[in-house]
């Protein structure tokens, strides 16, 4: 399998680090290296970059997998299952809330079998398992005062190399699922509900688990947040709830510096046949939104890329509409040949991030002369031609229930068409 890490060296890198001592094992050094991100230091220094990225491999760590967890009890189930199990931040969070045996021998092989884990590594696999079986010696001294030397056992049945859209997990009803899968796009499958060409890894991962859980099983998964907010999985989300019962699914922000990327926490369980509709559901809204009174577009000029071989017309960009003012007179013409848009009309600066103080901040074109947009800007023209309901449109935009609502809706650093037109319509 590619790129795999003798486990030796994993041996070598604790033995360095003292916690693995000839005839000495220190349970409580060992477990708090191996708790305390050593593992994940390990493979991230053993591994390339560009081969992390090849296969998503960008560990939860203690803080995300208790976030993922938190606040749910997992008494009900009795299996724990995760399909791309890394260095098994998630099953450790679990194995914090199974119960002990009599002897540490005995719990190893009591989460053992409770426990399924997949990778396409299988020093991954070991590694995650070395890190399950130090957490069993360090609870049983911890809460049992039994101190027993560390005897590693080898990897149980249900640790499986493989390709996690493939191996048949054989889930049952009383299953659990926890998974942050790989987030890299692949080549979404002919049937695939996630679409067509090239899609996030995740949705697939996800999209694999629900069709084959059975009713009752549970999921919870820390996937991108485009899968949650973004237009272009928008039939993803209708098809994932017609196939599961949603308990939430909330934006928590940006994953950390080494995978730029903002997530949400899908908390489910698979529903039974009965109940899942045959017809996609539309997520419906009874409120007003801004596509009732706006048409929304992105601004179609690329410079370096769209011919300029057309009339001189009124140009508008980024840097020349200066948030929160007036365009009465443009100031910068252009030859671009595209399409043209007649004012008045609101353009929104496309960039906006959940960390920006206004995430639509927006300029009005209040001449009706024809302008060319450029591609950094969505333009807001309204239905009814008037200037006055642009001017209503600053007054929903600028309103900071619309940041609050756009922060829960789309974490990710871009503005899209389809959020903005679903947008509530704001006024008081
Ligand atoms: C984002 S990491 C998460 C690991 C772990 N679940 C966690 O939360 O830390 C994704 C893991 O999936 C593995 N992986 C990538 N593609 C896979 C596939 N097709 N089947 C199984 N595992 C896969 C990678 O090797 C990596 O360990």
């Amino acid at each position: 399998m590619n790129g795999e890490i003798p486990l030796s060296s994993f041996a070598t890198a604790l033995m360095t680090a003292g916690d693995l001592d000839e005839g000495t094992l220190c349970p409580e050094k060992l477990v708090s290296d191996l708790m305390n991100g050593h593992a994940t230091d390990f493979v991230y220094n053993t591994l390339s970059l560009s081969d992390r990225r090849r296969h998503g491999v960008f560990f939860s760590g203690a803080s995300w997998a208790k976030k993922i967890l938190a606040g749910h009890d997992l008494t009900g189930w009795q299996r724990f299952v995760d399909p791309s199990v890394g260095v098994g931040d998630l099953l450790l969070e679990v194995c914090r809330s199974l119960p002990l045996q009599k002897t540490a021998s005995e719990t190893i092989r009591d989460w053992g079998d409770r426990l399924v884990a997949v990778d396409l590594r299988k020093s991954f696999l070991d590694i995650a398992w070395m890190r399950i079986q130090a957490l069993a010696f360090h609870r049983h001294a911890a809460e049992k005062g039994q101190s027993n030397k560390i005897l590693f056992k080898e990897l149980p049945i249900n640790f499986l190399v493989g390709d996690a859209l493939e191996i048949d997990l054989q889930l049952t009803t009383d299953d659990c699922v926890v998974m942050n899968p790989p987030y890299q796009r692949i080549q979404a499958p002919e049937n695939s509900f996630v679409g067509r060409g090239q899609r996030s890894a995740a949705a697939l991962h996800l999209e694999h688990i629900t069709r084959i859980a059975p009713p009752g099983a549970g999921i919870f998964a820390l996937i991108p947040d485009v899968l949650r907010s973004g237009s272009s999985y928008a039939k993803f989300r209708i098809k994932l709830r017609n196939l599961v019962n949603v308990i939430s699914f909330e934006p928590f922000g940006a994953f950390g510096t080494q995978a730029d990327i903002d997530v949400a926490i899908l908390v489910a369980t698979s529903k039974p046949p009965e109940e899942a509709p045959t017809e996609p559901q539309p997520e419906v809204s009874n409120e007003q939104c801004i596509e009732d009174f706006f048409s929304v577009s992105v601004g179609p000029v690329v410079p370096h890329r769209t011919p300029t071989d057309g009339k001189p017309y009124a140009y508008l960009t980024a840097k020349n509409a200066i948030v929160g003012e007036e365009i009465k007179v443009a100031s910068e013409f252009a030859t671009y040949s595209c399409r043209i848009e007649r004012g008045p009309f609101v353009i929104v600066r496309r960039t906006s991030s959940p960390s920006d103080k206004k995430r639509a901040r927006s300029t009005l074109f209040s001449s009706r002369e024809e302008a060319l947009v450029e591609n950094h800007l969505l333009i807001l023209k309204p239905k009814d031609k008037k200037i006055s309901t642009c001017r209503r449109l600053l007054n929903v935009l600028d309103d900071d229930r619309t940041d609050a609502w756009l922060n829960h809706r789309i974490r990710c650093r871009h503005l899209t068409v389809g959020a903005i037109k679903s947008l509530p319509w704001i006024e008081d």
